[in-house]
């Protein structure tokens, strides 16, 4: 008789097992000799009904004690359920409380709570059916996608937090140093004196893993990196947060053709895998937060992605007949309504755009024959937009030695960069999964901030 997860025991328990366990209270039902108790130990979306008896040795005392919230320790039987909605429940023959939670004070009470309020609690929010969910939902595609990249042969790298590299050129960086901010030291010229920083020069949280992961790729052809990566743009959407996990792979001797064809394979397979392993938790947002995810994902799962150019995409978009705060014209940049227009309403499935201008896309990025386009590649989603950005990587050093210069950039710098189109360099590419984005689309949650435990935001780094 062993301590036993409240999933195991839903899913595999028989009547007449003694068994125990440990959760949290979610509701209690008071009855004429008797009383029911919901119990939650995260390991699934349902709880566990418990039935104490009144004549249990400590009944009264352990009664006042159980609110929602309260710790709790239970011994018991398993019986068949004679009431409806649970196979079977357990009868307790020992209740041990652990802590009390106060049903005076206690902020979550048995209602529904607006995903702002639970927000301000997010030391207590897991403890509800939806931060719940999306917890084990997380967790499986975690799982999904390093099962998908290691029965591929892909070796999962570790790149640096830390680095002195600007990787996507945009200038969103959070600078780290052990400079004392009271007592800045300055140069000559009035700037700061970073050579009396801990790294001697500035250095930054990373942006990505990419160049990193390239260096990898150099050596054991096909990698990925999956880790926290961090931006410091004060945009303050449902779509972005300022620290949230990327998964890059990277693949020497692949072109913009097996990219694109990887990254389909891949949103395909993490679908399913989440799926099949958390179908409670798929069908509780189904139901209860977008009705539109179980559709969502059979059709990712079972319908070929739209391929076409930029151009194409803005000739589409001016062809529209819907009016865009952002005017569309070729050179600008796609904005999240017009990747949502393609996505949902034109095609209604996902959409893979290449061939984007130089001009919007990162230094690294292929140059195409064209001299105007590079080898590059978004897969824009219903709902989320952009979920993946990637492209095939300049490897001719001439050519990127000549975008490094036109864009201004520190070639000195970038010079282990270089070195990798000077020594056995060869064509590669790879892209960069939004993990949190991922997770607003299989699970339909409108707010990127409701997808992951701790949200980093502009002005929000509580918990
Ligand atoms: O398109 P991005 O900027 O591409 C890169 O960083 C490349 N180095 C990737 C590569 O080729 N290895 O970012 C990749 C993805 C985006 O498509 C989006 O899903 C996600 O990262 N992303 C964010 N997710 C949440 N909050 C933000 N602020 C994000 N910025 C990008
Ligand atoms: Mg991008």
């Amino acid at each position: 008789m062993g301590t036993r997860r409240i999933a195991d025991i839903l899913k595999n328990g028989q009547p007449d097992e003694s068994l125990t366990i440990q959760g949290w209270v979610r509701t209690k039902r008071e009855l004429k000799g008797f009383t029911f108790v919901e119990v939650n130990d995260g390991s699934s979306l349902a709880n566990l009904q418990v039935v104490l008896n009144s004549d249990l040795p400590n009944y009264e005392e352990v009664l006042k004690q159980i609110n929602t919230g309260t710790s709790i320790e239970i011994e018991g039987i398993l019986v068949a359920s004679q009431g409806k909605g649970q196979r079977i429940e357990l009868k307790a023959s020992s209740v041990t409380v652990y802590g009390e939670a106060d049903p005076e004070t206690y902020p979550l009470q048995k209602k529904r709570h607006s995903f702002e309020f639970l927000r301000t609690i997010a030391h207590l929010r897991a403890r509800t059916n939806t931060i719940g969910a999306v917890v084990r939902v997380r967790n499986a595609c975690a799982m999904a996608i390093h099962k998908f990249f290691q029965d591929r042969g892909f070796l999962w790298i570790h790149s640096p937090i830390i680095t002195a590299s600007d990787c996507e050129g945009a200038g969103e960086l959070f600078t780290v140093t052990s400079l004392d901010l009271k007592n800045v030291l300055k140069t000559d010229k009035g700037e700061v004196d970073y050579t009396q920083d801990f790294f001697g020069k500035p250095a930054y949280l990373t942006v990505s893993g990419q160049l990193q992961a390239e260096v990898m790729a150099m050596a054991f052809q096909n990698v990925y990196t999956f880790g926290p990566t961090f931006r410091a743009e004060n945009s303050n959407t449902s779509r972005h947060l300022a620290e949230f996990w990327m998964v890059e792979p990277e693949m020497a001797f692949c072109d913009i053709e097996g990219d694109r064809n990887l990254a389909e394979e891949f949103l395909k397979y993490i679908f399913k895998y989440v799926l099949d392993t958390c179908p409670e938790d798929i069908e509780f947002f189904n139901k209860w937060v977008d009705k539109t995810v179980l559709k969502t994902a059979d059709n990712i799962i079972n319908n070929e992605f739209e391929r076409i150019t930029y151009t194409e995409a803005v000739a589409l978009l001016e062809k529209a007949d819907k009016k865009f705060e952002f005017p569309v014209e070729w050179g600008v940049d796609l904005q999240s309504e017009h990747e949502r227009y393609l996505a949902e309403e034109l095609f209604k499935k996902p959409v893979i755009v290449t061939h984007y201008p130089k001009k919007i896309k990162a230094f690294y990025m292929r140059l195409n024959d064209d001299d105007k386009t590079v080898a590059a590649m978004d897969v824009l989603v219903p709902k989320v937009g952009e979920i993946i950005g990637g492209s095939q990587r300049e490897e001719r050093l001439d050519v990127l030695e000549k975008r490094i210069q036109e864009l201004n950039l520190d070639a000195e710098a970038l010079w282990w960069y270089l070195d990798l189109r000077r020594y056995g360099t060869v064509p590669h590419a790879g892209f960069g999964l939004g993990f949190e984005r991922v997770i607003q689309f299989m699970t339909g949650m409108g707010n990127i901030r409701d997808v992951i435990p701790f949200p980093r935001t502009p002005l929000n780094a509580d918990f």
